[in-house]
């Protein structure tokens, strides 16, 4: 298949549409119509069931719009950029790692040198007008704003929604009870002003996603449940490039991946996709080679699914370390750490720095206290030479030795405070919509069926009167309120022939059909009361009675098979 089909499908049924069409359009941008508004709320039900029912994650809603220290402070202003390359002869735009694909295994690793040598060794010109290119020039992906009035205070969309999790640490450990792990959950916007955004709803400047920030102690990268999935198999392509099928335990010995918390969250990651419809065959896992990972990562694998668009990664499963959390302390000067307690009260001697408020006070005045504070929460070992550097105001200062003094101090302790690690499993929500669309996309001949999982399918059951007289369409529709009411997503449909009414409902995913015909209301043959039901992927059908049908649709939606009923 190729996507063009599918994305026309998309817009012909109400799944996707671009953005703004009656004006032009803009690249990167889509809505999601009736369906698939649907579709992309029973990913995000499925996602949020797995992490906080099974897991016992709690779920925020933070601002997308936030001000400028946050991303001073995540580095996503200094560090969030790709290169661009502009066309000399039609001035369009290019993504410069996007251009040189077939020329290097890993373009995304180059820096804007190494991408120009590139164009010039191989000669890369304009795609679309084989112009000349122009120099390579960083580009960053942030959307700039002002918040309220004039430009007094700059803001900026959100890039992830990962950041909204951090700045709340402190609220979200103290309603945790001070403990970890702790794991948090996020769905939203996310806006990238992505340089040229070309496939589909792969890259979109303003895009959904669905991200798991999951806080825990760095001495303990262990999981409650790792035990139950150590068996299961991963296909992974760990750094060295050798793909390879092992069980997640194996992994974790031969130290193909670090830690016990990261594989259990690549094998949950593994058994939601699956769940939600992509394909296991198509589903591979690569870890982030060191210069291609984003500048918070100390390890990153990608989720990554085989599309008619080739491999293409769905979500990111990143070990943040500290980073953000040391940063925010740092930028915002709240405490961000956990305090771990240890099972006995320990005494211990250790020096410390005291400052000399009678000597700090005539030489910084309204100010002294604010150095002595930084000077005694600094240690003995960052003396340099008698003379301690300490971070006032954005600047540094030398503090000479006269000003301070080291004493030892004796103090039981019952734990210390450590800056929690993060892994982070993120997920891009569209692209995830797009891969379960094309894995569940079958066309034969003229004739196309979308096999979505029931839990996923927008519409879980069509219902039809085979003609609308004879009291047939007064009882199908009956049937329909029936099963909306109780919660199942229903679609009334009469008209035209029951075959293009059942093709109509197997393009859009629609698992089951049911049809109210003439012998629903024979009063004589036994069938009184009863439908058929029709099964969207092996085309058979069973007569149900009425009375059971909702029991049936929700066994049904839950997994049963169909042959067994
Ligand atoms: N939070 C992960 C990402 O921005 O891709």
């Amino acid at each position: 298949m190729n996507a063009g089909e599918l994305l026309s499908l998309c817009k012909r049924r109400g799944f996707i549409w671009p953005s703004f069409e009656i004006y032009g359009g803009v690249a990167g941008m889509y809505d999601y119509g009736p369906l698939g508004t649907v579709l992309k709320d029973n990913i995000i039900s499925m996602w949020r069931n797995a992490y906080k029912k099974g897991e016992g994650f709690v779920e925020i809603d933070s601002e997308t719009v936030n001000p400028e220290q946050v991303f001073k402070a995540s580095g996503h202003i200094d560090e969030f950029s790709d290169f661009v390359v502009y066309c000399q002869g039609c001035n369009e735009p290019f993504r410069a790692d996007h251009l040189v694909g077939d020329l290097h295994p890993n373009p995304d690793t180059l820096d804007a040198a190494g991408l120009k040598s590139l164009f010039v060794e191989n000669g890369v010109r304009c795609p679309d007008c084989d112009g000349e290119l122009g120099e390579v020039e960083e580009f960053n992906l942030m959307f700039k704003t002002n918040i309220g009035p004039g430009s007094s205070r700059v803001g900026y969309l959100r890039p992830e929604t990962a950041q909204g999790i951090f700045v709340n640490f402190p609220h979200l450990y103290r309603y945790n009870r001070e403990k970890l792990p702790l794991g948090v959950i996020q769905h939203g916007r996310g806006y990238r002003n992505e340089i040229s955004p070309r496939q589909g709803i792969i890259r979109l400047r303003e895009f959904n996603m669905m991200e798991v920030e999951l806080f825990v102690d760095p001495e303990d990268k262990g999981w409650v449940r790792y035990p139950t999935i150590k068996d299961e198999t991963l296909r992974l392509v760990p750094e060295d490039g050798r793909e390879r099928s092992i069980t997640v335990s194996e992994a974790v010995s031969e130290g193909i991946i670090a830690n016990e918390v990261l594989a259990y969250f690549i094998w949950f990651t593994k058994d939601l996709l699956t769940r939600l419809g992509v394909d296991g065959e198509r589903l591979r896992f690569r870890q982030h080679l060191s210069d291609e990972m984003a500048h918070y990562a100390m390890d990153c694998w990608d989720a990554e699914v085989l599309l008619s668009y080739g491999w293409t990664e769905i979500v990111g499963i990143a070990d943040r370390g500290c980073w953000d959390l040391t940063q925010h302390a740092k930028w915002s000067k709240q405490d961000m750490s956990h305090f771990k307690r240890f099972d006995e009260p320990k005494e211990i001697e250790r020096d410390v720095l005291k400052a000399k408020y009678r000597e700090l006070g005539p030489l910084f005045k309204g100010d002294a206290k604010e150095i002595a504070r930084l000077i005694e929460e600094r240690a003995l070992a960052d003396v340099d030479n008698g003379v301690l550097k300490v971070e006032f105001n954005g600047e540094m200062l030398d503090i000479p030795e006269n000003l301070f003094e080291a004493v030892t101090v004796r103090e039981k302790i019952s734990g210390e405070k450590v800056v929690p690690h993060v892994i982070e499993p993120s997920h891009g929500l569209d692209r995830i919509f797009y891969t379960i669309l094309e894995h569940a996309y079958r066309r034969d001949d003229d004739y196309t069926v979308l096999s979505l999982r029931p839990e996923v399918a927008p519409i879980k059951v069509g219902v039809f009167p085979l003609m609308t007289r004879d009291g047939l369409d007064t009882k199908a529709e009956e049937i329909f309120r029936m099963l909306n009411d109780a919660g199942i997503d229903a679609y009334y449909d009469d008209s035209g022939s029951i075959g293009k009414r059942y093709a109509r409902m197997d393009e859009v995913g629609t698992p089951w059909c049911v049809t109210v015909d003439y012998e629903t209301l024979e009063e004589d043959r036994g069938t009184k009361d009863t439908v058929t039901l029709r099964d969207r992927d092996s085309s058979e059908q069973r007569r149900i009675p009425v009375v059971n049908l909702l029991n049936v649709m929700q066994s049904l939606i839950k997994g049963e098979d169909f042959a067994s009923l």
